[in-house]
This record gives C-alpha cells, structure tokens and sequence, in this order.
C-alpha cells in the first residue's frame, strides 16, 4: 500500500472514531445538573447514589439510554433525561469516564468472605468469579461495557445485586443485565453484604 493510502486510511479512522465518541469539556457543562446528586467530577458523597467518576463510557450511555427510555426505573432522576440527545449522553460519558474515582473502606470483618467470593466466585453453587468481567482490581472492562465496580458506595452495590436478584426490581433491563440477574441469584443476602463491602474498599 502506498503511503497516501496509509495516510487516508489513518485519518478517516481518527475521524470516524472522533464523530462517534463523546468530548468531555463539552459534557462536563452538559452534567452540571448530574453533579447535585452525583457530585461534580463524578464522586458521589451520598451512599445511594453511585460515583460516576472513573466508569466506562459504554456503561454510562448504556445506563442513560435504559434510565431515559424507562427499561432502568431510577425515580430521582425521572425526566432528567427527557431532552438529552446521544450526543449529549456521549459527551457526558466522556467528561465522568475521564474523571478520577474516589476508594472507599471495606469492613474488616467482611473482607474475607467478600473477596473469597469476588476472586474465586462458588464452585458449588456455579457462581463465576466476579474478576472475570469486572477484572481483579475491579476497574471493569471498558470496551466490552463492563462496568467499573471498585470503590463505588457499598450501599449502592447491595442495592443493585439485590434489585438484579428480584424479578420484578428497577434493574430488570435487559440486555447485559441478563447476564447478572442470573449471577444475582445464586448470592444470599450475607454474600452480598460481604461482596459490597469488599468492592467499597477495592482498588
Ligand atoms: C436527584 C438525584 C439525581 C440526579 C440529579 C441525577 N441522578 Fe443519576 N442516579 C441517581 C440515583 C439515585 C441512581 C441509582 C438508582 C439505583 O439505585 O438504581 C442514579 C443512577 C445513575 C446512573 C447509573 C450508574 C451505574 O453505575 O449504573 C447513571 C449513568 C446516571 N445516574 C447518570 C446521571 C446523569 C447523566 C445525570 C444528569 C443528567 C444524573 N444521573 C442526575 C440520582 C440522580
Ligand atoms: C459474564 C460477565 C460478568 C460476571 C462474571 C459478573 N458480572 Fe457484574 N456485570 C456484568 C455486566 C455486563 C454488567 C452491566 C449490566 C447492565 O448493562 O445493566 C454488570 C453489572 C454489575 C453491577 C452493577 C454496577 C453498577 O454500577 O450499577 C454490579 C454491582 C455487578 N455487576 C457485580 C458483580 C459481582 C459481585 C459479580 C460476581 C459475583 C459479577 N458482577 C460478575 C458482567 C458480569
């Protein structure tokens, strides 16, 4: 191939990748309004609602897009994002994904069983390994749309393994939450306090 081609080829690349991907300066003025709850760069100082800081931008439009159309039900934010276009999810994805998440503690008296749990997963009960999909330091898997877990509030973790878990719950979108709502099912209810305890301190 010659280079013109090579060259070509290159920036058609970067433009196509630039075109579908968010623009962080842009998103952080478009989630002004996210930060009341979320906090302004993404880390959340209330145990209910998640740090965004840190989390792929994948999962982040994918939330967005099932919170927007009603598949995910979070009734704090009903509305919030009625008139925000791809773009706008896209950038806002940007601007959280690039901000750095804050690390939590774990309870001392959880840990074993939590990691016991994440690292290993249970033989017995054909529960996988959790390091699998969110990796062993939990950062997640970006592109797949695997969703970073460590140091996110253990409130938050529980509630989600819990709503997975139910039929019925706000989490029964579908698509990549089928995949957990089947895990969530072999955890009990002390697996899952242990599980999110660990995962608050993980780093
Ligand atoms: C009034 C509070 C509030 C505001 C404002 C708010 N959110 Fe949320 N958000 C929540 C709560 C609570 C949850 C989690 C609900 C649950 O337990 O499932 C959530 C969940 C999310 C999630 C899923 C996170 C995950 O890890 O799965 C995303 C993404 C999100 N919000 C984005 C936004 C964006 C973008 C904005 C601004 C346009 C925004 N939120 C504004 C309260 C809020
Ligand atoms: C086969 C891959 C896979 C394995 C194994 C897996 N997960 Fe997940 N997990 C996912 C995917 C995909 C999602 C995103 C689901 C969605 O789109 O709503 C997710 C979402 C989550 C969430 C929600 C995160 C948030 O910000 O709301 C939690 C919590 C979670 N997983 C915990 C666990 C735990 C604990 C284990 C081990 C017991 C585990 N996962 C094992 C793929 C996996």
């Amino acid at each position: 191939m010659n280079k013109l081609i090579v060259s070509l080829l290159l920036t058609l690349g970067i433009t196509g990748v630039a075109h579908a991907a968010g623009d962080a300066t842009a998103g952080q003025a478009k989630a002004a309004v996210c930060g009341a709850c979320h906090g302004p760069d993404g880390n959340s100082p209330a145990p209910n609602f998640p740090k965004l800081a840190g989390q792929g931008e994948r999962y982040l439009v994918k939330q967005m897009q099932d919170i927007k159309s009603g598949k995910r039900t979070v009734l704090e934010m009903t509305g919030l994002l009625t008139n925000t276009s791809d773009q706008d999810m896209a950038d806002i994805a940007a601007y959280f994904a690039s901000q750095k998440g804050s690390v939590g503690a774990a309870d001392p008296k959880l840990v074993a069983r939590g990691e016991k749990l994440f690292r290993g997963g249970d033989l017995d009960k054909g529960l996988p390994a959790c390091t699998g999909c969110h990796s062993p330091n939990g950062v997640g898997n970006a592109a797949a749309g695997f969703p970073h877990l460590s140091g996110q509030h253990a409130a938050y973790i529980a509630k989600q393994l819990t709503d997975f878990r139910k039929e019925d719950a706000g989490r029964a979108n579908d698509g990549d939450a089928m995949t957990m709502r089947t895990i969530a099912r072999k955890l009990s209810d002390e697996d899952i306090a242990a599980i999110s305890s660990y995962i608050q301190g993980l780093h």
